[in-house]
């Protein structure tokens, strides 16, 4: 109840559908003196955009009015639901909705309110509690207008009035709870009774340890600021009984410590806050109390820090997150003593031309071998020539990632490259018949296919040499352009040729449902940690060079921002905190996009289960994809996690906790491709037109070489 005398700090909300109140806002709107705010249009407006959209019960949610009647207004706002959706909507999400309704189940109380006040301030602002008890026997004063938040106005009103004045203007909705005549040692008891956590900025010690007696008692954690380096103390009462003060004071009677002038308290203060860790100027001051400083000096920025540090603590606390007993600092001039350079932007490096073939054909042949694409740039094979042929086997250090399940991404590879040779040696004239080993040969070191030299012929796969030098992944965005009928005739018949099967889909729906599937596909790929780490090693920054394997990041095709934005999706805390808020909706976005722009998406299909049935397949792919670049057009695979998967212990492995999900992508890939059962695909590989020529990516010089 607001007390008659002018220290009124309670501020009535009146609810539009109780008569009792519309019938005081009629009298206080009859009131010539007081003023009528209603800007609830533009609040309902801005309440519209939030994200995602607010239910419609809350955006129906009942208006009320708030009478201030230290202002003399009263102003129309939203109901309690919706205010808060709105007011906090820019808190998240360093703090999610659910801990924003935790958070506000907090019952906080502080205890002086100059330092005080800045806490109040963050915790009201932060919304780390539902109701604040602010105690202050003091009032506002001309000297404490250099680090409270007041005005002249509030010259003789309470300190606790004044904070809580300005908090119910911030949040009508805030309980608040004041006592004007502060708490001293026998009434700590009821000041600390019911509180979550207790905020000790009063100055008369015998308060500050009748406070922690009563604080130990129930249970209640104390946090303190200390407006000098930055000096914060945590005591967890509510985690193990201890002494007050850390125990840094052996004998506390508050009843001695009650009459303790400024100067008496200093050897207490000093003790607190340590006499070697004082800032040099806040030691220098300290030797002048009662000589030419009437008391020691606070800094209003200083006071504000340590709003802050408490408010951060106060959160952790709420939120049961790691918080020790204990003190630590926080010293803004040490740091800004330390201040360093940011680095520069990374300098590009002079990106080497289009590598030129050697002049033997044998050499040619396994440099177009070595050409081949390959999942992540892992160039996974060993290719060797001799004078009678090319044999085609993993290289030695060969290790599948956790998405190339059964090698079968690794065996397209493998297909891509003995397709390229081919080319090369028709090209020369020294084409010969293909073997491809039965059976698994596995990792016995054996070769999985080999080409003899001969002097066979083959002008459709040698007219396609220039075409596979220059072939490239183009992750860039397309126009979105269809493809004509001829295109599409011509990579079905590329695919023939090949003795294969593609499937091609397109169309804006078709597209939009491939693109949900493939961008989910993707967050899978970024929030589950073994996925995430080899599709991040993956990755070369092109300024650190080393460049040989692996994907340049250049070669993503990125705007500046998706560029930018890459630096912070690829941490690790980053999808890590993404993962446990089971967002991250946006890590997909560009993939989703890419194809949304693209003219189809082709699948190539897979024969077999075993390892030719894949190895065909990727001679397959790679007709197609030389093809669909002699078209001008992009292409770039873009594989699900769960391409090569062949049943449920399959998506297990991959990712257990999300086999449900991955589980029903794959069955609408399946649908919208129109698989029949059973069918396999090899790969995915988006085509599209209006783009720029494909970055070229390098190439290992180790995993081909002639044998002597
Ligand atoms: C089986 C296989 C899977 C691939 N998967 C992807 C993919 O998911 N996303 C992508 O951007 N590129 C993918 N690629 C393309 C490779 O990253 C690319 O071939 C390699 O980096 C070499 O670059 P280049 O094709 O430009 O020569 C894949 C390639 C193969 C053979």
């Amino acid at each position: 109840m607001n007390p008659p005398d002018g220290s009124a700090w309670e501020a009535p909300v009146l609810a539009e559908d109780r008569a009792a109140d519309m019938e005081t806002l009629r009298d206080l709107r009859a009131d010539p003196g007081i003023e009528v705010v209603d800007r609830l249009d533009d609040q309902v407006k801005e309440l519209r955009t939030v994200l995602p959209s607010p239910s419609r019960d809350l955006l129906e949610e009942a208006p009320n009015w708030v009478h201030y009647p230290w202002r003399r207004t009263v102003v129309r706002v939203l109901g309690p639901r919706s205010f808060r959706r709105l007011r906090f909507d820019r808190n998240r999400n360093k703090l999610t909705v659910q801990e924003q309704d935790r958070l506000r189940e907090q019952t906080v109380g502080v205890v002086g309110l100059s330092v005080g006040s800045a806490v109040a301030q963050a915790l009201a602002l932060d919304g780390l509690c539902g109701t604040l008890r602010l105690a202050d026997f003091d009032v506002i004063e001309v000297s404490n207008l250099n680090r409270v938040p007041g005005s002249v106005v509030d010259i003789g009103v309470n300190k606790a009035v004044t904070a809580a004045r300005r908090l119910a203007e911030l949040d009508p909705y805030l309980e608040l709870c004041v006592w004007p005549d502060g708490v001293q040692v026998d009434t700590a008891a009821a000041f600390v009774d019911g509180l979550d956590v207790l905020v000790d900025e009063c100055d008369s010690f015998d308060t500050k340890i009748g406070l922690r007696i009563e604080a130990a008692k129930r249970g209640v954690p104390v946090v303190m600021a200390t407006s000098d380096r930055g000096l914060i103390d945590v005591e967890r009462f509510d985690r193990n009984p201890a002494a007050p003060f850390h125990g840094l004071f052996e004998e506390l009677r508050p009843e001695h410590l009650a009459t303790l002038t400024s100067r008496e308290k200093i050897p207490y203060a000093l003790r607190l806050l340590g006499a070697d860790r004082l800032s040099p100027r806040m030691g220098a001051s300290l030797l002048e109390v009662d000589r030419s400083l009437t008391t020691w000096p606070q800094l209003g920025s200083e006071v504000m820090l340590g709003g802050a540090a408490v408010a951060a603590a106060v959160r952790r606390i709420g939120l049961d997150m790691p918080l020790r007993a204990g003190r630590a600092g926080m010293d803004i001039d040490d740091l800004l003593d330390g201040l360093v350079r940011p680095p520069g932007p990374a300098t590009q490096p002079d990106r080497a031309a289009a590598d030129s073939p050697p002049e033997d054909p044998v050499d040619r042949v396994l440099h177009a071998a070595g050409r081949a694409p390959s999942g992540g740039n892992s160039q996974p094979w060993s290719i060797t020539a001799g004078s009678d042929g090319l044999t085609i086997a993993f290289a030695a250090d060969f290790v599948p990632t956790a998405i190339d399940i059964r090698s079968r991404g690794t065996y397209v590879a493998l297909g891509a490259a003995l397709q390229n040779a081919r080319i090369a040696a028709a090209a020369h004239g020294i084409l010969g018949p293909v073997t491809l080993a039965e059976g698994d040969p596995g990792r016995t070191g054996k070769p999985f296919a080999t080409m003899e030299f001969d002097d066979g012929a083959d002008p459709v796969l040698a007219a396609q040499y220039d075409r596979m030098l220059t072939r490239g992944t183009n992750r860039r965005p397309c126009d979105g352009s269809p493809l004509s009928e001829r295109e599409l005739e011509a990579l079905q018949v590329s695919a023939g040729q090949e003795g294969g099967e593609i499937r091609v889909v397109a169309g804006t729906e078709n597209l939009a449902a491939i693109a949900g599937i493939l961008a989910e596909s993707d967050r899978i790929r970024y929030l589950t940690g073994e996925l995430r780490r080899e599709m991040v090693a993956e990755l070369r920054w092109s300024a650190s060079g080393g460049l040989e394997s692996g994907i340049d990041v250049d070669a993503l095709g990125l705007d500046d921002v998706e560029r930018t934005l890459l630096d912070v999706a690829l941490r690790n805390d980053v999808l890590d905190q993404l993962e446990e808020w089971d967002l991250g909706q946006g890590l997909g976005r560009i993939t989703g996009e890419r194809i949304l722009r693209s003219a189809a998406v082709i699948a190539v299909t897979a024969p077999g289960p075993d390892p030719a049935d894949y190895l065909r397949a990727g001679m397959v792919t790679e007709s197609v994809w030389i093809c669909a670049h002699g078209l001008g057009l992009a292409v770039q695979p873009t594989s699900p996690v769960f391409l090569y998967a062949e049943d449920d212990g399959d998506l297990v492995r991959l990712c257990a906790p999300r086999l449900q999900a991955i589980r029903r992508l794959r069955s609408e890939l399946e649908r919208v491709l129109g698989s029949k059962p059973g069918e396999r695909h090899a790969i995915l590989l988006r085509v599209g037109h209006g783009t720029p020529e494909p970055i070229r990516s390098a190439r290992r010089s180790d995993r081909v070489r002639r044998s002597s």
